[in-house]
């Protein structure tokens, strides 16, 4: 039995259980000189408890715990990176018209076809370390930059090959992300809900889908035939809704029972009675509307107020959202859409979590997985407050046994 004791710590951030919403905000707890204690990557104990000879020891004074970061919408596996496209949109070129042949999408699937397995992973890889560092504990990943079935197969595959290279754990989702050249939109989604869904899952390879549903990519009716398929497969369902456009996206999520709608900068208000009514959880990405410089946001005070389950995401994708770190999107939500600090922190742990369909993580709760972060501040307010200081200081992730991959231990000592 390996221990681990977290002594001390100035703050320490204890949601209830579940998805945070509503009055459900009023539940949570933030402990002082408090002391968590851990056995086998499980925490057993939350209060004054001393440590044992024998147990590892964090001195957390001064730092503020808080559960480890679920990033909820990521597009890694990918390989290289867009910055002319960023340079281009910076003098007036909008995202909308460099995705077409050769850029955007088209773009990163070219670069991801000419790398060898080897560098992508050694790319994402670096990528992975780096948000672990930043606090990331659990990720999802996602396909999207293949465009044909078996190269879609090819990068699920690395998605797979990357989490057995990492400590975080994973969630891996197929995403229907742009119309292949030289196909129909709904030639190309029947043969992804006939061949593609179905290999994948055969393989292994998937826990949910994704669609991008935009005038530059997919219709609603695509996305209904991509639930059927999803349900049929057991698959849990996710979209990219309303980024560019009011379309009733997260309307259709609410209805058709989907984990999560993502990005929602144009939802109406029908949106947000439907969303707030439903467990469908609205991922807010503040990362792609800060690199798109969108002046429309998503509602997310009107969602939080009305008791929609509101998650964080960083979207990390070389187009539309080169962004890794969850402090710099918690920082993004808070500045820009305006959520409290409590409420960002929900988002970026427990309802993150939530979203990915792990009831095991997410909070600091006896009986929850010790994925923990030790923040060198003296409170969660001081994350958006300070935002060009990198606050993590500690990363504990998994463990022998409960990851496969051996736990992480960046101590305080060493500054990540
Ligand atoms: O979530 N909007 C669609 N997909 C990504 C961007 C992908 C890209 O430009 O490579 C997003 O923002
Ligand atoms: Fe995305």
């Amino acid at each position: 039995m390996s221990r681990l004791v977290i002594r001390d710590a100035a703050q320490v951030v204890v949601f209830p259980e579940g998805p945070i919403r509503g009055p459900g905000f009023d539940d949570v707890r933030l402990i002082e000189n408090a002391t968590i204690t851990c056995e086998d990557g499980v925490i057993v104990s939350i209060g004054e408890e001393e440590p044992a000879e024998t147990d590892d020891v964090i001195d957390a004074t001064g730092c503020t715990v808080i559960p480890g970061f679920v990033d909820c919408h990521t597009h890694l596996p990918f390989y290289g990176w867009r910055a002319d496209e960023d340079a281009a949109r910076l003098s007036g070129v909008r995202y909308q018209d460099i995705h077409g042949k050769e850029g955007g999408i088209f773009r990163s699937a070219r670069l991801l076809a000419e790398a060898s397995d080897e560098d992508v992973l050694a790319f994402s890889q670096q990528l992975a370390t780096s948000m672990l560092h930043r606090g990331t504990t659990t990720l999802e990943l996602k396909s999207g930059y293949g465009l044909s079935i078996e190269a879609e197969l090819r990068q699920l595959r690395l998605a797979r090959l990357l989490a057995d290279a990492i400590p975080q754990e994973v969630s891996v989702t197929c995403l229907i992300h742009a119309v292949p050249n030289g196909r129909s939109a709904g030639e190309y989604v029947g043969e992804v809900c006939d061949v593609l869904l179905p290999k994948a899952v055969e393989e292994g390879l998937i826990d949910a889908v994704d669609i991008y549903v935009e005038t530059i990519a997919f219709e609603l009716e695509h996305a209904a035939r991509v639930a059927h398929a999803a349900e049929a497969l057991s698959l849990r369902k996710k979209v990219h809704a309303e980024q560019l456009a009011d379309n009733q996206t997260g309307s259709f999520a609410a209805r058709w029972g989907f984990a999560s709608a993502d990005h929602l900068n144009h939802l109406s208000n029908d949106g947000i009675a439907d969303l707030c009514e439903s467990d469908t959880a609205a991922v807010l990405l503040p990362g792609a509307t800060f690199t798109l410089r969108q002046e429309k946001k998503p509602p997310a005070r009107a969602l939080l107020d009305g008791g929609a389950i509101v998650a964080l995401g960083t979207d990390l994708n070389p187009g539309t959202s080169p962004i890794h770190s969850m402090p710099v999107v918690i920082t993004l939500a808070c500045r820009l859409y305006g959520l409290r600090p409590v409420e960002a922190l929900a988002a970026a742990t427990a309802n993150a979590a939530h979203v990915l369909g792990f009831a095991d993580r997410g909070r600091i709760a006896v009986g929850a997985k010790a994925d923990l972060v030790l923040l060198d501040l003296p409170s969660i307010d001081h994350i958006a407050y300070r935002p060009d200081e990198d606050p993590v200081v500690g990363v504990i992730c998994g463990v022998e046994g409960h990851t496969g991959n051996g736990q992480e231990v960046v101590g305080p000592d060493e500054n990540p």
